[in-house]
């Protein structure tokens, strides 16, 4: 369904054709939600720009599109204000009819795209031979977000974990174990995941002291690379062990992720430099292939190209994400690629998308796009570590979470009286990973924000708890009517008249267009403000004072409509919630 904005903006596009002729058709309506409620809902100052094709001052402009105009049915008529703006109303009984519409979909209104896209979302993607820990934590979450909200809309998503398994600190580890750890090498597949972080530790602290040990490794990582057996059983049992355990972050936090990380691109690499070389479109330089795009430089202000190939003959990180943007675009058929890392990588992939252009693999069908997140913060604002300046693990952070959900619930003894332990176990479960969620995404992706856990948890304002509580709340209010909302027929005429009821249901039929917004600016904040905004809508309606009755309302079907508002604000938050990967709960 399209929001009254969009059919507003329609019909005035229609009255500008009749006026202008096909001409018409390419003028934007200019229409614009208002800032203040008095002049309606929307309005348009599209007559100020028409002087010169229709004559006359804009006020006679706009009375002529008024005069063109059909919208009887949509809002009250149109209103002329200051030098010729044009002031919309839409009609309660057009909200009403809307809803009417949208009672039994449960896409509330949203359409699949009319033209599916093969999308790629690259996210997660840990350096692998580490535990995860908060740095990952965001990618996850929102790369996540947005493969969710582009399925929604219909489109094929590929949802690519482009793991580090081949780079130098493959080479640092597999050195390192081969001189002081002999006896790994004989049984790799005993490895665990911290035995693994305490060689990670071990072999970088070797590899920033020792020169000679750095000169090995890197030796060791270009064997690799080469396909030499004892290095690769090594790694093998290393890229096993972490991807297990990755994957078992990923599915508390109900994430799918295929694994292909960098070293799928193996044995494609040195075709692919050759071809760069043999076009042209790389140079040999000091023994290193360098593929020059754009006009980047370094630090020092000597351009700065894509290092394709190291002079000792490895390839790197410019030549892996080169590699599976190529194939992204020719095997799998992408036409939007989004990259979803630290924003501190920007440069990074502006480079990879400039290199895929002038390759000629990336044409002007192809989309690349990197959603690029700021840091999370202790509450003194540096960067989140542990107490005594670690890394916080990920799996410990959502540990803390459950505990701390479970400790909250507990203060309060009214609620806890009536829930049975399993209750509470499941509750403090997922109000606490939600909570997790929630509070990542409902920050502007590319700022930082700080991880506080008293406001991520709070009952009140723009959390999950609160989205959640309304959620359930919206149920009690059904079992206290003595209704099953499945159970409603989907054909009950809708009434909206209080003012209460016209901003939800406004606020409702706004939802197809925030998830369109989302999935085209792949900001999931706009929909966390979204349901914020909804759920504030909801607790005016439902208000004693400022609101309506609902449960106790004599006329049946005043009570029947307003039973359904309730049902469709509650399927509207539960259906945003699993678009951010957050389920919902009966009980709270
Ligand atoms: N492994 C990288 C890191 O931890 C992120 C990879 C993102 N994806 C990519 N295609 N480069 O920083």
């Amino acid at each position: 369904m399209k929001s009254p904005r969009k059919q507003l903006e329609e019909r005035v596009s229609a009255a500008l054709v009749q006026l202008l002729g096909e001409a018409g058709a390419a003028v934007d309506p200019l229409i614009r939600p208002t800032q203040d409620p008095r002049f309606g809902d929307f309005q348009s100052n599209v007559a100020m720009g028409l002087r010169k094709q229709l004559g006359g001052s804009p006020r006679e402009v706009a009375a002529r599109l008024i005069a063109a105009l059909d919208v009887a049915d949509l809002c009250a008529e149109p209103e002329i204000a200051g030098p010729g703006f044009l002031n919309f109303r839409i009609l309660p009984s057009f909200l009403a009819s809307q809803l009417e519409q949208i009672q039994g979909d449960d896409r509330l209104g949203a359409p699949l795209a009319e033209q599916p896209q093969r999308v790629v979302v690259d996210f997660s993607s840990p350096n692998l031979a580490k535990e995860m820990h908060v740095g990952h934590i965001r990618s996850t979450i929102i790369g996540d977000a947005l493969a969710r909200v582009l399925e929604f809309c219909g489109h094929d998503v590929l949802r690519l974990n482009h793991v580090g398994d081949w780079g130098t600190p493959f080479g640092m580890l597999i050195q390192s174990i081969r001189e002081t750890r002999p006896e790994v090498l004989e049984r790799p597949d005993d490895l665990r995941i911290d035995d693994l972080e305490s060689f990670y530790v071990d072999a970088k602290r070797r590899f920033d002291s020792d020169p000679e040990f750095a000169v090995r490794a890197r030796k060791a990582v270009v064997d690799l690379q080469a396909g030499d057996e004892s290095a690769l059983a090594v790694w093998r049992a290393f890229c096993r062990e972490s991807l297990r355990h990755a994957h078992e972050i990923y599915e508390r936090l109900q994430v799918r992720l295929t694994d292909r990380g960098e070293s799928f691109y193996n044995p494609v690499l040195p075709g692919m430099v050759e071809e760069l070389l043999q076009r042209g479109l790389a140079i040999e330089s000091d023994g290193a292939i360098c593929f020059f795009v754009g006009n980047w430089t370094n630090r020092d202000g000597k351009p700065l190209p894509l290092m394709v190939r190291k002079s000792d003959g490895g390839y790197n990180y410019d030549t892996t994400d080169l590699a599976g943007v190529r194939h992204r675009i020719l095997q799998e058929k992408a036409v939007r690629i989004i990259y979803v890392t630290d924003i501190r990588q920007r440069q990074h992939f502006d480079m990879v998308f400039e290199g895929a252009r002038a390759a000629g693999w990336a044409g002007d069908e192809v989309s690349l796009e990197h959603v690029g997140f700021g840091m999370v913060l202790g509450e003194d604002r540096r960067p989140f570590k542990t107490r005594d300046g670690g890394t916080v693990k990920l799996k410990a952070l959502l540990d803390e979470a459950v505990t701390r959900s479970r400790e909250f619930l507990e203060q309060n003894a009214e609620r806890m009286a009536e829930l049975t332990d399993e209750e509470r176990t499941e509750i403090a479960w997922v109000v606490g990973h939600a909570a997790v969620k929630y509070a990542d995404l409902s920050h502007n992706v590319s700022s930082d924000y700080i991880f506080a856990w008293d406001t991520m948890l709070a009952l009140e304002g723009n959390t999950a708890a609160y989205m959640l509580y309304a959620v359930a709340r919206t149920r009690s209010i059904g079992r206290k009517a003595g209704i099953a909302f499945e159970e409603l027929p989907t054909d009950l005429p809708i009434l909206v008249e209080h003012e209460s009821e016209i901003g939800l249901a406004k606020t409702l039929l706004e939802f197809p267009g925030v998830v369109e917004q989302v999935a085209q600016q792949l900001r999931p904040h706009l929909l966390t403000d979204y349901m914020y905004a909804l759920s504030r809508a909801f607790s005016t309606f439902y208000d004693r004072e400022r609101g309506v009755r609902v449960v106790d309302v004599e006329d049946e079907a005043v009570r029947l409509s307003r039973l359904r508002l309730c049902d469709l604000t509650a399927r509207t938050l539960k259906t945003s919630l699993s678009l951010l990967g957050i389920d919902c709960l009966e009980k709270m």
